[in-house]
């Protein structure tokens, strides 16, 4: 088992923007960040993170949690191995106790650890065929450098290469005590029907497939010399750590740099990924030959809305594709193709070129997707005008996918110029078509709007109305900051029992706030001196208790009013101020009990009641909302101080 004090520790240094920002793109809101939730679909962003707490929340789907609770869902891995991914990430080292840990692992959670082991193991053992065996290097590390790979490349995207051998893989697993099972599961061995096991991958160079986070899921393995009879690529069968329509082929190695550029390539191949990123294009993925599926682009959006297709040159295999680009025109990615001369793929034409003439290819023929698109099927239909009414109709298809109306509108101009067509008739014709469309996304995007706006209600709620709060937000305030020279002649614990004093009597719903600040008044009215060790070590012991605690723990403000674009101030950095919010939402609570108190008045009274009384009570009723309105627009928002949950955590 993992010490508790390793967890808390684990927490505590992994940023919780920072965990959740490897995985999707995050903007700024305030003090927090907003993106898209990877835990469901979604257009507009509802999910939360929120550094001074270490959380996360979805106002959509309601999942929320700390940065090991994420890593647990995302990569839907144990708690133990999310506290060890983190902690390897962030250089912790855990302090084990007790029970081992696989006793607390489920079985499906351990077949998976054994199953990335062995992928991991299998990974190494290519790699070292590649680069220390005489036949690696002769075929394979021929064959990789004679496509201009250096080895750097090479050993950056762990390329391997697997003999000319029935079992020299398996051979080498069982010697390191790796199960047959797994690696069976694995799909890097296989059982004839004579009962014999061999070799998936045999005389082929090996690509490792990485997940999101960085492990080795599977492998691609592309076949030397001629394919006779077998397929160029063979690939691993999918298994419980690796679902194909998944994975992008290079997102891990390229994820940083999608989301610093803003934008991806995106590559039908292993080489056309590998080639652009030793040539410093390293925003590259690749589907791997297959049509992108919705999973797939939920991926890219997590990194980017901008997305650059690389096509090789014939036109029957872009027409294949088309499809896969209207599912990203709905997921509203804005989308750009590049076409590649007739016969070159994005790898043959980088080398032809070099890096720099490459790019500039890049940039200059890099066109908008529908006009592209608009272009092909014109092309395709010459001068039958059916044809090119049906081209134009299948364009505006696509563009009715799109969700941002001025960019569909700037689109039609582009298209009536295209196709000679009036442009208010094809905006005409696409209106009819969006409203279809959009119907059923509207629905979707009404109802996470509605929870939204029910979570801030409650939000509001809860920290307007929880006085126990409030008061040990004071109270701690006090503790930790109560001898600090305020003004001239006041220190912070005498400026807050004046404060209370000048609010008449008080109540408080805590014990031991209601004693505390009672024991402070009495100070405060005798012009007596506060002993600063008072809190910590007098004879209340609950006192005492809540004292350590507040002295004990890192405090961090509200982040309420973040949400609202209001800048909070650290407690450190301004106790002051905390102090006068704490104090503004005790008056304001007031005012508000007051303003309460003439409304039920106003209730009682009878059509008997002297007019005069009526009178003078909507006069006070004036005066005291008056009152409370100057309040709010002075001192702003309520800001309060509340435990760091990255510290606090107690229930791990
Ligand atoms: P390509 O045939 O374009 O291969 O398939 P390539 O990547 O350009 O490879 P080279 O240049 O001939 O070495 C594109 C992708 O489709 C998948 C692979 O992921 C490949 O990278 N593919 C292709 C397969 O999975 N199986 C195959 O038999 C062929
Ligand atoms: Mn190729």
């Amino acid at each position: 088992m993992i010490a508790r004090q390793s967890v808390e520790q684990v927490i505590d240094a992994a940023p919780i923007e920072e965990v959740v920002g490897q995985y999707l793109s995050l903007k700024k809101r305030g003090t927090n960040y907003i993106g898209l939730c990877p835990f469901h679909d979604e257009k507009t962003p509802s999910f939360n993170v929120n550094p001074a707490r270490g959380i996360y929340k979805c106002f959509g789907c309601g999942k929320g949690g700390n940065s090991v609770q994420f890593v647990m869902e995302l990569d839907q891995v144990s708690f133990v191995e999310a506290v060890r991914k983190l902690a390897n990430r962030y250089g912790i080292d855990l302090i084990e106790t007790g029970q081992p840990e696989l006793e607390e692992l489920q079985e499906e959670q351990k077949q998976r650890e054994s199953l990335y082991a062995v992928l991991n193991f299998a990974a190494g053992w290519f790699e070292q065929q590649l680069h220390d065996s005489e036949a690696g290097r002769n075929i394979g590390l021929a064959y990789f450098r004679e496509r201009g790979l250096e080895v750097s490349t090479m050993r950056h995207w762990k390329l391997g290469f697997a003999p000319d051998q029935w079992n020299a893989m398996l051979h080498a697993a069982e010697k390191a005590s790796y199960n047959k099972e797994f690696l069976e599961t694995a799909s890097l061995v296989k059982k004839s029907e004579s009962g014999k096991w061999f070799d998936m991958f045999r005389n082929r160079v090996i690509f490792p497939v990485y997940s999101v986070s960085g492990r080795v899921v599977a492998f691609g393995g592309r076949v030397m010399g001629k394919a006779e009879g077998q397929p160029k690529y063979i690939n691993s069968a999918e298994s419980p750590v690796y679902h194909k329509s998944d994975h992008l082929f290079g997102l891990f190695q390229a994820k940083t740099s999608v989301k610093k550029k803003d934008k991806v390539y995106l590559t039908e191949g292993y080489t056309d990924v590998i080639t652009l990123f030793q040539a410093g294009i390293d925003n590259v993925v690749a589907s791997s030959g297959t049509s992108l599926t919705d999973s797939q682009i939920r991926l890219i959006r997590r990194f980017t809305p901008n997305v650059t297709v690389l096509y090789d040159g014939d036109a029957a295999g872009i027409k294949a594709s088309l499809r896969g680009i209207d599912l990203m025109l709905r997921e509203d990615l804005n989308v750009r193709v590049v076409r590649f001369p007739d016969g070159e793929d994005p790898d043959s034409l980088c080398r032809k070129l070099g890096p720099v003439e490459f790019s500039a290819f890049l940039e200059v023929n890099e066109q908008n997707f529908i006009l592209f698109k608009a272009k092909l099927l014109f092309d395709g239909a010459g001068n039958d005008p059916l044809l090119r009414a049906d081209a134009i109709r299948d364009i505006l298809q696509s563009l009715s996918l799109i969700r941002d109306s001025i960019k569909r509108t700037e689109l039609v101009r582009q298209l009536a110029d295209v196709s000679g067509q009036a442009a208010d008739q094809l905006l005409y014709e696409l209106n009819r078509l969006v409203r279809n469309v959009h119907k059923e996304d509207q629905k979707q995007a009404n109802n996470t709007l509605e929870l939204m706006a029910a979570q801030t209600a409650t939000d509001l709620k809860t920290i307007t109305f929880d006085d126990v709060h409030q008061e040990q937000g004071l109270l701690r305030l006090v503790i930790r900051h109560g001898q600090l020279q305020q003004t001239e002649d006041l220190k912070l614990w005498q400026m807050v029992a004046q404060e209370l004093h000048q609010g008449g009597p008080q109540e408080f719903t805590d014990p031991t706030c209601a004693r505390a600040f009672s024991h402070l008044n009495h100070l405060f009215a005798e012009g007596a001196p506060l002993d600063p060790n008072y809190f910590i070590s007098g004879s209340d012991h609950e006192l005492a208790a809540f004292a350590a605690d507040a002295l004990s723990r890192d405090y961090v403000l509200s982040d309420h009013w973040a949400k609202h674009e209001i800048a909070v101030i650290t407690e450190e950095s301004n106790v002051f101020h905390e102090f006068l919010g704490v104090f503004t939402h005790l008056r304001r609570k007031k005012l508000d009990l007051i303003l309460h108190d003439i409304l039920a008045k106003f209730e009682q009274m009878t059509p008997e009641s002297p007019l005069e009384e009526e009178a003078s009570l909507m006069d006070y009723y004036q005066y005291t909302q008056s009152l409370r309105n100057e309040l709010v627009k002075q001192s702003g928002p309520v800001v309060t101080a509340y435990p760091d949950t990255r510290v606090v955590h107690k229930r791990i």
